[in-house]
C-alpha cells in the first residue's frame, strides 16, 4: 500500500487533537510509519504564519490576506514536509488541511470556493487526502470544550457562534459531495465513543494490512 495522506477536521474543539492520539496508537499497533503534522504550521516557517494567524491582536487582517497566508504557510508546508515524506513512503497525518481554508475561509468568511480551488490547484497540483475524518459536533459543544481548555481565545476563537454554524455547514457539505473521501465521526458522544468509531473507521480503511 502506497504511503496514505490523513487528514483530520472539524471545527474548534471537537477533539481533533485528542484523537490524533488515538489515532496514532491505531498506526502504531499496525506498523505503520507515519509523521503526524498540523495546519496552518508544520515548518519553522509555517508556525510563524501560524502565530500572524491566530493572535487575535491582527483585528484588521483581510480576508484575502487570510487565505494567502494560509496556502503561503501549506506551500512551505507541502515543500518542506509533506511531499518528501510521502514520497518516501511515510505516511502523513496531519491536523487540518485545505478544507479547512474551504470551511473557514470559504464557508466562514465567505471568500467563493473558485479562488480557494485556484489556489489549491497552484499549490498542490493533484495531491488530496486519501482520507479526511472529520468530527462533527454541535458548535456550542466544540466552543464549550475549546473554552474548557483555559488558553486565552485565539483570532478565530473569537469568531460568534452564527460563524462556526457556516463553518461546520461548509465541512458536511463537503463530506456529502466527497463521500469515499471523507469519514464523519460524531464527535459529540463521550470520547471513548468518538474512539471506538475511529477504530472501527481505521480498520475499514486498512482492511487486513499488518
Ligand atoms: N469526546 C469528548 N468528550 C468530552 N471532552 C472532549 C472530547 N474530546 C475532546 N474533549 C476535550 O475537549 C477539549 C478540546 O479538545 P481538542 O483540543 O482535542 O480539540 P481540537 O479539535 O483539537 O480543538 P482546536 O480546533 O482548537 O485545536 C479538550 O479539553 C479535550 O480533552
Ligand atoms: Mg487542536
Amino acid at each position: 500500500m502506497a504511503a496514505k495522506f490523513i487528514t483530520v477536521e472539524g471545527i474548534e474543539g471537537v477533539g481533533k487533537s485528542t484523537n490524533l492520539t488515538w489515532l496514532q496508537q491505531i498506526l502504531d499497533r499496525r506498523g505503520i510509519p507515519y509523521i503526524m503534522t498540523r495546519e496552518p504550521g508544520g515548518t519553522a516557517l509555517g508556525e510563524i504564519l501560524r502565530g500572524v494567524l491566530l493572535d487575535h491582536r491582527n483585528t484588521e487582517m483581510a480576508s484575502d490576506t487570510e487565505l494567502l497566508l494560509m496556502f503561503a504557510a501549506r506551500a512551505q508546508h507541502l515543500a518542506q514536509v509533506i511531499k518528501p515524506a510521502l514520497e518516501a513512503g511515510t505516511w502523513v497525518v496531519c491536523d487540518r488541511f485545505t478544507d479547512a481554508t474551504y470551511a473557514y475561509q470559504g464557508g466562514g468568511r465567505g471568500i467563493a470556493r473558485s479562488r480557494i480551488a485556484s489556489l489549491e490547484q497552484w499549490v498542490q497540483a493533484d495531491l488530496r487526502p486519501d482520507l479526511t475524518l472529520l468530527l462533527d459536533a454541535p458548535v456550542e459543544i466544540g466552543l464549550s470544550r475549546a473554552a474548557g481548555r483555559n488558553q486565552g481565545a485565539d483570532r478565530f476563537e473569537r469568531e460568534k457562534a452564527a460563524f462556526f454554524d457556516k463553518v461546520r455547514t461548509s465541512y458536511l457539505q463537503m463530506a456529502a459531495a466527497e463521500a469515499q473521501r471523507y469519514r464523519v465521526i460524531d464527535a459529540s458522544q463521550p470520547l471513548d465513543t468518538v474512539q471506538a468509531q475511529l477504530t472501527a473507521t481505521m480498520d475499514a480503511f486498512l482492511g487486513d494490512r499488518s
